[in-house]
């Protein structure tokens, strides 16, 4: 039985044809969106400063003092909002037993046979991989972009602490483009999966077929169109 952990607030089977399964309110849809958004905007703007052949994109923010201002505060949000994701979802991505047996059989997962697999609760692996690298990369950006961010804290470190800290923020930022375009393109890959974040739902044939065992927590627990 899958720890009800993974069922969160919100979680719930709608009875009909065919049958929905509510995976994200409308808060934490909304609040993803701002994530995916500053992630998007701070790589176009931290990637202008990095290198000198991509300093055109300063053009996308106004110019390269406006880029080197805006940038460090879309990295606030990025912080914030991901945090209140993080906060919300963390128990439901605690790596379990049951998701390296999983792994160990990722290539039926690849081929499309997934009833050869353990059922699995509201993530599998990969997506807990994600969430638990975009967490630390996160905090490694901003501990080590505030250490930089000479406008305010200027005099707060020497000067060879922050040539650290920038080597640092770039090799984080670099691996946080990687992370994020691997989500993406797993978000795309799971046919079905894109509506998650979009409606707030998926079918319960998706539900079955991926997360069978948050599905049979959700009917187990009674989340059949709850009145909240
Ligand atoms: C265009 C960009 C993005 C797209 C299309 C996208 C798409 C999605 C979709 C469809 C889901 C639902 C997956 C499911 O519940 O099975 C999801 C979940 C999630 N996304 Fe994104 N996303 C994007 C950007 C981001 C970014 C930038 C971050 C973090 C920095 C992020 C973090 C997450 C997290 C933490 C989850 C919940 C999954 C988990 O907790 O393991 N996403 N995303």
């Amino acid at each position: 039985m899958a720890s009800s952990s993974d069922i969160q607030r919100g979680d719930a089977i709608h009875p009909g044809d065919p049958v929905i399964v509510s995976r994200y309110t409308t808060p934490k849809r909304i609040n993803h969106w701002i994530t995916a958004t500053s992630l998007i905007l701070l790589a176009l703007s931290g990637l202008a400063l990095f290198h000198p052949s991509l300093f055109f994109l300063t053009g996308l923010f106004g110019g390269g003092q406006n880029t080197r201002w805006i940038h460090p505060w879309i990295g606030v949000v990025l912080f914030v909002s991901f945090y209140i994701f993080f906060f919300q979802l963390w128990r439901a991505n605690i790596p379990r037993k049951v998701d390296f047996v999983w792994a160990a059989h990722a290539k039926d997962f690849l081929a499309g046979n997934e009833d050869k697999l353990p059922e699995l609760g509201k993530y599998n692996l990969g997506q807990k991989v994600v969430f638990w690298a975009m967490a630390a990369l996160i905090v490694v950006s901003i501990v080590t972009g505030v250490i930089m961010w000479d406008q305010y804290f200027a005099t707060a470190t020497a000067i060879p602490t922050k040539r650290i800290a920038i080597l640092i923020h770039s090799i984080a930022a670099v691996l946080m483009i990687c992370v994020f375009i691997v989500h993406v393109y797993a978000a795309i890959w799971a046919r079905g999966t894109l509506r998650a974040m979009t409606r707030g739902t998926v079918t319960g044939g998706w539900a079955w077929k991926h997360h069978r065992k948050w599905l049979r927590d959700l009917a187990g627990h009674g989340r059949i169109d709850p009145a909240e």
